[in-house]
Order: structure tokens, then sequence, then C-alpha cells
């Protein structure tokens, strides 16, 4: 599209978007305007249902396209103001971050960033948390006791543990486990742990492959993110599973909470509709949809957890911010070192 028609365009949905909202009479116009165009790096199932609401509570229709969150931040990167995103939904907070730091994100509304957790957006306001996931360890529980499993993930990547750890090494919230152990423990830790899952513990694909192999009692235990557990548990009822969850807390690495969360394209065509869904995101409504529909923690302290989930506050994670959990390059890096990339 020509950089001049573009710039039109944008103008006349910021204006018409912007009254929608305000004025029900002018619903139908909104649904004739080109759909908000969301690039989700989150779980599908979870993204359709709050976008599904967000469009019967505006009136504004959206079109999701779906990839890993760390392809989108690249395709935006790569498609540079052509982008057709509005919004970006990221399943981990990185992707988002390397966005912001390139200048491609708009900074989110006051009203937006009011309603999330200090700790869990960016401090310059360009993204936003939507929903925090703890790292477990998931364990099978006639392989194991819960007594048995060590206070520290660190001591699961060790002789004694051979053959008895499940770990997924491609995964996003891995990914920030490498640089959370890195930051707190030193990159000798980092590397040492890595070396040690290499050679005694066994990589999996995929958290959900991993968390299935300790279900079929394969192996004993798996560091994967707590959600998975969830809705396994709530697919085959929780008297059936197999396995329970450990949450290390006490500040260890092994309980890292990391963050999905929303970014609105600077070069958004549907700049208003975009910075309404994340106000919606961050927002009572929508935080009460998402803690229906998974097992993540709202980030708008007023929702509280769904699924008989502990109390944020009860998580007790490592003290490192995941607004500044970047180091993607570092991890790939101490990777590569240890032989699992
Ligand atoms: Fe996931």
């Amino acid at each position: 599209m020509p950089k001049k028609l573009a710039r039109r365009s944008f103008l006349h949905h910021g204006l018409s978007l912007g009254l929608a909202t305000t004025l029900p009479g002018l619903a139908q116009a909104a649904s004739q305007d080109p759909p908000l165009i969301v690039y989700n790096g989150q779980h599908k199932a979870t993204t359709l249902k709050l976008l599904d609401a967000f469009t019967a509570a505006t009136g504004i229709r959206v079109e999701s396209r779906k990839g890993s969150s760390i392809q989108l931040a690249n395709q935006i990167i790569e498609e540079g103001e052509r982008s057709p995103a509005d919004v970006f939904y990221s399943e981990e907070s990185p992707p988002l971050a390397a966005l912001a730091e390139r200048g491609l994100l708009a900074p989110l509304e006051d009203a937006t960033l009011a309603q999330v957790r200090q700790d869990y957006r960016d401090p310059k306001g360009f993204w936003s948390g939507v929903s925090a996931r703890c790292r477990v360890t998931a364990f099978n529980t006639s392989m194991i006791k819960k007594g048995d499993l060590p206070d520290s993930i660190l001591d699961m990547a060790t002789p004694a543990w051979k053959g008895r750890v499940a770990y997924v090494p491609t995964s996003g919230a891995f990914q920030q486990q490498i640089v959370a152990i890195s930051s707190i423990k030193g990159r000798d830790a980092a590397l040492d742990w890595l070396k040690g899952l290499k050679r005694h513990g066994e990589a999996y694909g995929s958290n959900k492959a991993a968390l299935a192999a300790v279900e079929r009692g394969d192996i004993a235990t798996a560091l994967i993110n707590n959600y998975y557990w969830y809705n396994l548990a709530q697919e085959k009822g929780v008297d059936k599973m197999q396995s329970a969850l450990h949450f290390s807390g006490q500040g260890d690495p092994g309980a890292l909470v990391t963050v999905s969360g929303v970014g609105v394209l600077k070069t958004a065509r549907n700049a208003q509709a975009a910075q309404t869904l994340a106000r919606f995101l961050t927002g009572a409504a929508g935080q009460e949809i998402l803690a229906k529909a998974v097992a993540e923690w709202p980030m708008n302290p007023q929702v509280k957890p769904g699924f008989g989930l502990q109390p944020f506050e009860d998580l007790h994670p490592p003290k490192v911010n995941p607004a500044n959990l970047k180091g993607e390059e570092e991890a790939l890096q101490l990777r590569r070192e240890a032989g699992l990339a």
C-alpha cells in the first residue's frame, strides 16, 4: 500500500473506531472497517477466547495470525513499516522487548499500564504483561516423592539425576531460565547447568511431550511451565493424573516467573482500536476471561487466578524482573557452548 494512502486510512480508522467504542450507534461502522490484525504468539485457544470477547464488547473485528513469538517478532522486524500487524500478543516478554528496543512499538496508554503490576510491564511503557506463568518441576508421583526433589533446579543437572529429568531446550521460557540463572548465579553456573542437563537429562521437543512422558512413567520429572499440567488435568480429570507439580519458590531460578504480553505497533493502521485491545486484555473483563481459560496469573491485581492456583504473592520467584529478562543471544550462545543448539 502506498505510504500516503496508508496514512489516510490510519487517520480514518483512528477516528471512527475511537467513536465506535464510546457510541453504541456507531458499532456498525466499526464492524465494516478492515479488521484489526493481531500477530499472536500466545496459545491459540486462549487468544481466540479473548479476541471473541473483545469483538463482542466493542464491535471491532479482529484477524489473528498465529506463529511462535520469536518468529513473529522477526517477521515484524523484517516487514518494517510495511507490517500489516496492529498488535503483537507474545507468549514471552523478550520478543516484545526486542521490538521496543528497535523503536517498532508505540507507547501504551497510561490507563492500560496503570492496570498492570508494576514489575511486569516495560518500565518505558512500550509493552505490558498480560499473564504470568511459573516454571515448575512436574514429577511422576509413583516414581518420586515430593520430599526427594532438591531445593534448587541446579541440583537436577547432576549424575544423581541421570535419566530422570526431561527438559525442553528450545522452549521460550527455558531461554529465560538460562538467562535468569546466568544473572543470579553467574554465567559459569548457567553453562554448567546446561552441560549437566545435556549429559544427564533427556531433551524433549515440547513441554507437552515432556509432561506426557512423565505421565506415562517414561521419565520421573520434567522442567515445564505450570499451565501445561493444568491443561492436561482439565482434559484427563485431576484424579487421573499420574504427576504433580513442585513449585520450588525460595527465589530459586526453578521458580522463575515469565510473562505473556502485548504491544501496539508504531505503524498500526488501526492505532486507536489497537490501544483499545491492549486496554481490554489488561482490564478486568479481559483478565477474567483469561483466568477462566488458562492456568496463568492475571497481571491485573484486581483479578484472581482460576484453576485453584495459589495467590501470585505465594510464588516467591527469583529476583529478576521479567521486564529486563532479554538476553536471547546470551541464551543461544550458552546453549551452543553446552552442545544444545
Ligand atoms: Fe506455552
